[in-house]
C-alpha cells in the first residue's frame, strides 16, 4: 500500500512537473511580440478558405489592415507573409529562414529517393560550377533547339497545347546539356526529361487537408504514398538509370583505352561522374542518377513555362514585334557565317532580354521563397516569429509596387528594363530569387530561352487561335501558361535560309 501511494505520489509530482514544463513553454512563446495574426471566424479552418478564394484580393486587404507583415491560420498551422520591405531581413538571415527546411514541408524530395536527410543540398553548388561556363553548352543548345524546332513545327502549325509542346521542345536542348550528346535524341530520355515533373506535380499539388487534424501530416501521407504506392519518380529513375550506365560505362573504357587522347565530354553526366568515382573503374551509378533527377526537376518545367508564358505576351503585345525582329534580324547577318553564337553574342540581344525580363516579373506567383524557421528570430520592426514558422513572400507585393514600377505597375513594358539585365536579382524583382539561394541556373535558363525566342521569330509569324489576347490562368495564387492554341506560320520572308 505505502509502495502505491509512493508510486502515486511521484506519478503526481511527474505530471506537475510535465504541466508546469508545457505551460512554462506556451508562457515563453506568449512571450514572442509576434506579428499581428489576421481575425478570423472559424476555428481550426482559420484563413484556408478566405485565402484561396482570393489570393492576391486577400492578401492585399491584410495588408491595408495589418501592414506588410502579418500571420494567417493555414491549414492548421501559423504562417507568416512578409512584403516588399521586410522581405529583405529574411533572405539576407539565411541561417534562421532556411530554403531547405521549407522544401522539404512540400517536396520531400531525398524522402522519395529514399536518401538521407541533406543528400540533395549540394544541387545548388553542382548547378553552379558545372555552369559556370556556359560557351561550352552553347552550341549544343542551339543545334538541339533547332532540331526541335524542325520536328515539333516543321513548316508551320497550329499547336493546341503549347505548354506540352515548349517541354518537349526544350528538353533536347536541356538533355543535351545534362546527359550529353549520347544519350539527348534517345526518345525514352527526352519523355523522361518532359514529363517527369508535370507527373509529380499534380501528386503533389494536392490540398494538405490532413494538416487539419495534425501538422506534419500531409508530409508523413506524401513519404508514405511515395514509398508504398504511386511514385512516378521511380519509372523515370529507372529509365535514366538504364540508359546512363551503357555511356558512363563506354567513357571510362574509352578514357582507360585512349589515355590522353581521349576527349573528356563536357556535359553535366560527366561532371556528376567525376564527383561519384569509387575508383578508377567503378562510379555510383545511383548517386549519379538521383541528382539529374533533380537537375530535371530544377531546370526544365521552369524554363518551359516561362518560354511558354513568353510566347503568349509576345501574341498579346503585337506593339514590340518590329523591333524585336530588327534586333534579331541584324544579329543573325552578323553573325551568319559563324556556325553558332557564342555567350556574348547573345549577349547583345538587349531588346530581347528586356522583354523576357517584362514576363518574368509580371507573371510572378502571389506568393513564393517560403521559408521555415530554425530558431527563433526578431525583425528590426520588434515583431518577432518562432522556430518552426513557415514563411511567406509575397512577391507580387514586389513586383507590382507602383514606387518601382511606377502607377501601373501590371502592365506589361519592357522598356521599364533598359540597362538592367534578367538575370540580376534586385530588390524590386526576385523571379530567380535573392541572396544566398539566387537561382544559379537563372544565366543557363536566360541564354536558353532568348536563342529560343530569337529562332522563333525569325521563322516564325505568331498568333493565338482565337485571334485574342490570351491571359494567364491564375489559380491558389499561382500563375499557369495558358491552354489555348498558339499558331506558328512559317515567314516566308525569313533572313534563314535552311532550317
Ligand atoms: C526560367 C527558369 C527558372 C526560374 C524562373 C527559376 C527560379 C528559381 C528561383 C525563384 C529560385 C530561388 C527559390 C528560393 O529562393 O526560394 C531558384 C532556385 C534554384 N534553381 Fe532555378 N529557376 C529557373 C531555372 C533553373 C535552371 C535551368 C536550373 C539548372 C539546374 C535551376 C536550378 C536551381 C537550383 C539548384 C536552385 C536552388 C538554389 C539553392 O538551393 O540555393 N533553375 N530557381
Amino acid at each position: 500500500m505505502v509502495i502505491l501511494m509512493d508510486y502515486l505520489q511521484i506519478l503526481g509530482f511527474g505530471l506537475i512537473f510535465v504541466i508546469s514544463a508545457i505551460l512554462l513553454k506556451k508562457k515563453s512563446r506568449a512571450k514572442l511580440n509576434e506579428p499581428p495574426l489576421v481575425s478570423y471566424k472559424f476555428p481550426i479552418i482559420g484563413h484556408t478558405f478566405d485565402y484561396y478564394k482570393d489570393v492576391q484580393g486577400f492578401l492585399a486587404k491584410c495588408r491595408d489592415e495589418y501592414g506588410e507583415i502579418f500571420s494567417l491560420y493555414m491549414w492548421g498551422t501559423v504562417q507568416t507573409y512578409v512584403g516588399k520591405t521586410t522581405y529583405s531581413e529574411v533572405y539576407k538571415n539565411h541561417h534562421t529562414f532556411d530554403f531547405n527546411k521549407a522544401m522539404e514541408d512540400i517536396m520531400p524530395m531525398h524522402h522519395f529517393l529514399n536518401r538521407p536527410e541533406g543528400f540533395l543540398n549540394d544541387i545548388d553548388k553542382y548547378a553552379r560550377e558545372f555552369m559556370s561556363d556556359l560557351d561550352k553548352f552553347a552550341e549544343r543548345v542551339q543545334k538541339n533547339l533547332n532540331k526541335s524546332y524542325n520536328e515539333f513545327i516543321g513548316d508551320g502549325k497550329v499547336i493546341r497545347s503549347p505548354l506540352k509542346v515548349i517541354q518537349q521542345i526544350i528538353s533536347r536542348p536541356i538533355a543535351a546539356t545534362i546527359v550529353g550528346e549520347e544519350l539527348c535524341n534517345d526518345n525514352e530520355i527526352l519523355d523522361s526529361f518532359a514529363n517527369m515533373t508535370a507527373d509529380l506535380v499534380p501528386l503533389l499539388s494536392f490540398p494538405p487537408i490532413l494538416n487539419f487534424i495534425y501538422p506534419g501530416l500531409h508530409q508523413k501521407f506524401l513519404i508514405f504514398k511515395f514509398k508504398y504506392f504511386n511514385n512516378p519518380i521511380r519509372t523515370h529513375r529507372s529509365i535514366i538509370l538504364s540508359k546512363i550506365i551503357t555511356v558512363i560505362n563506354k567513357r571510362i573504357n574509352d578514357k582507360n583505352r585512349l589515355r590522353n587522347s581521349w576527349k573528356r565530354p563536357d556535359d553535366i553526366l560527366q561532371e556528376l561522374t567525376e564527383r561519384f568515382m569509387i575508383d578508377e573503374n567503378t562510379v555510383d551509378i545511383d548517386s549519379v542518377a538521383d541528382f539529374i533527377i533533380n537537375f530535371i526537376f530544377a531546370s526544365v518545367h521552369t524554363t518551359s513555362f516561362i518560354f511558354t508564358q513568353c510566347l503568349y505576351d509576345y501574341v498579346n503585345n503585337p506593339e514590340y514585334h518590329e523591333e524585336l525582329l530588327e534586333e534579331a534580324t541584324s544579329i543573325y547577318n552578323k553573325y551568319k557565317d559563324t556556325p553558332y553564337y557564342t555567350i556574348d553574342k547573345i549577349a547583345e540581344m538587349d531588346k530581347l532580354d528586356n522583354f523576357i525580363k517584362e514576363t518574368l516579373r509580371t507573371n510572378i506567383n502571389a506568393t513564393s521563397m517560403f521559408r521555415k524557421t530554425v530558431s527563433d528570430f526578431t525583425f528590426l520592426s520588434g515583431y518577432q516569429v518562432p522556430k518552426g514558422r513557415t514563411i511567406q513572400t509575397m512577391t507580387q507585393h514586389i513586383h507590382f509596387d507602383p514606387k518601382s514600377y511606377g502607377p501601373d505597375p501590371k502592365k506589361f513594358n519592357p522598356y521599364r528594363h533598359i540597362n538592367s539585365q534578367s538575370t540580376r536579382p534586385e530588390r524590386d524583382y526576385v523571379a530567380f530569387g535573392i541572396g544566398k539561394t539566387v537561382c544559379p541556373g537563372r544565366f543557363f535558363a536566360i541564354n536558353e530561352i532568348k536563342v529560343a525566342m530569337h529562332f522563333m521569330q525569325l521563322r516564325y509569324k505568331i498568333r493565338s487561335v482565337s485571334g485574342n489576347r490570351v491571359e494567364p490562368i491564375v489559380f491558389a495564387g499561382f500563375i499557369f501558361p495558358n491552354d489555348e492554341g498558339l499558331i506558328f506560320e512559317k515567314r516566308e520572308d525569313s533572313v534563314i535560309q535552311e532550317f
